[in-house]
């Protein structure tokens, strides 16, 4: 596939402004081309996040060597192997790769060990392969040096460029518009494969071939299962279908997640609880603004999604108990979201000497951040119907108490909804990325004019 010359040379400027050092160079290998179990069958080529943040190289066996001082970039392609051209064919020349990327230089690699020679300190990251630089192994900084420039790559990766945001929204476009073909081609009797074949279809026909995870198509009790991955059951008529699934386009993530009705018509209760999530969705969206603190808004996702069950009946008693001793997390188990860009649950999690919440639910929560403008962050609130989890609670006489099993027992074959969007957070109103409609008359309406 080709690729847009992306301005890479601005990441390393931004890699180099939070790393705050004036000599040394960094190193980075790029991945290598790797081949299934015993076989000389190449497996497909997914370039490292940070490599390509500062390369714009989607190839496999690349280096790159950045000095710190002058912020010259210098791409180290791979010396070119007669063997390697009869089977893949030919590479780009030194002068195409320069006119390909944003790099100071492209040099061959034979030439690696000559440009770190020099260096009084070579820093690289936690996950970097650095047996291409043995001769000077001496000189590669310890664990602290590596920890330090991998916050400088998180302080950078965080922050999208517009550049990025742009190509992330078309990955969510191309999605958005998958997904809808999705809702028009389920039936009953339909298997779930069917559908996971259709998204992947319409993903590589608009110039997505990699998806930025496994696609989750799950129907009736399998929506239960946060990241099921059998997909391959026959769906029935009153089921819902909960599909989770993103293309990947130009190396940016997205990651939707959207529930319809198999036959079309949402069942009472499937769209009861649906409103549920949607509010709690919405609510959520609504907060996702710079200075909120990302777990503020998991904790809203919470108490609205209370607030629903209390109504319907499936919980019961007081609500301020029912949050303090985590009931919620019988029904919604995972955290609100995460940041998301070039990987799906990408950089930027808990920052140094930032911990996890220790409770039910919040412990999964994937990020512990203060937002800032330029985050990209999903929102995907669930409420799930899933005895393993549930069990647990109800047998607790602590907490048993507040759920209500008969009224439960009603809801119980909706499964499981999550609804979840990819955001940019500004100063302002949140920029939602996905396009794909949400509501329940959306929904039923684009199911009918099929
Ligand atoms: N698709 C994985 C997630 O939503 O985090
Ligand atoms: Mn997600
Ligand atoms: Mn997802």
């Amino acid at each position: 596939m080709v690729h847009n010359k992306i301005p890479t040379r601005s990441n390393v400027q931004k890699v180099l402004g939070h790393l705050k050092l004036s000599e040394g160079i960094i190193y980075l290998n790029g991945n290598v081309m790797q081949e299934r179990d015993n076989t000389d069958c190449e497996l497909p080529f997914r370039q490292e996040s940070n490599f390509y943040y500062v390369t714009g190289v989607n190839e496999p066996d690349f280096h790159v060597v950045i000095d710190i001082a002058t912020k010259k970039t210098i791409l180290v392609a791979p010396n070119i192997d007669p063997d390697h051209v009869m089977w893949m064919g030919l590479p780009d020349t030194l002068e195409e790769m320069q006119a390909k990327y944003d790099v100071d230089q492209v040099v061959y690699a034979d030439k690696l060990n000559a440009l770190v020679q020099t260096a009084s300190k070579i820093y690289t990251l936690p996950i970097s392969k650095t047996t291409a630089i043995d001769s000077v192994s001496s000189k590669l900084v310890d664990a602290a040096g590596q920890k330090k420039l991998e916050n400088a790559f998180i302080d950078a990766r965080l922050i999208k460029a517009d550049w990025e945001v742009e190509i992330m929204r078309k990955a969510n476009k191309i999605s958005s518009d998958a997904h809808i073909k999705l809702w028009k081609a389920a039936h009953p009797g339909c298997n779930e494969a069917q559908l996971h074949a259709l998204f992947l279809y319409e993903s590589a026909r608009h110039g997505a071939f990699f998806q930025s995870y496994f696609p989750i198509v799950g129907s009736g009790m399998n929506a239960a299962t946060l990241h099921y991955n059998k997909n391959n059951a026959i769906m029935n008529a009153n089921d819902v279908v909960l599909v989770d699934a993103g293309a990947e386009f130009e190396l940016y993530a997205s990651d939707i997640t959207r529930v319809f009705p198999v036959n079309g018509k949402f069942t009472p209760e499937a769209r009861v609880i649906y409103s549920i999530v949607l509010e709690m969705q919405k609510k959520c969206i609504d907060l996702c603004k710079a200075g909120v603190a990302w777990e503020d808004i998991h904790y809203t996702a919470t108490e609205v999604g209370c607030d629903g069950l209390l109504k319907t009946g499936i919980l019961v008693g007081d609500k301020q108990e029912i949050l303090d001793k985590s009931v919620m997390a019988a029904f919604f188990p995972h955290g609100i979201g995460h940041s998301i860009g070039m990987d799906v649950h990408d950089v930027g999690g808990y920052p140094d000497g930032v911990e996890r919440i220790n409770k039910p639910g919040i412990r999964n929560l994937r990020m512990r951040r203060v937002l800032a403008p330029g985050f990209a962050v999903t929102v995907e609130p669930g409420i799930y119907f899933f005895d393993y989890l549930i069990n647990p609670v109800l047998n607790n006489a602590d907490t048993g108490k507040y759920i209500n099993v008969d009224v439960l027992n009603k809801y119980k074959s909706v499964g499981g909804v999550r609804i979840e969007d990819n955001i940019i957070v500004t100063e302002g109103a949140p920029i939602n990325l996905t396009t794909v409609p949400k509501e329940i008359d959306q929904i039923e309406a684009l199911m009918a004019s099929n």
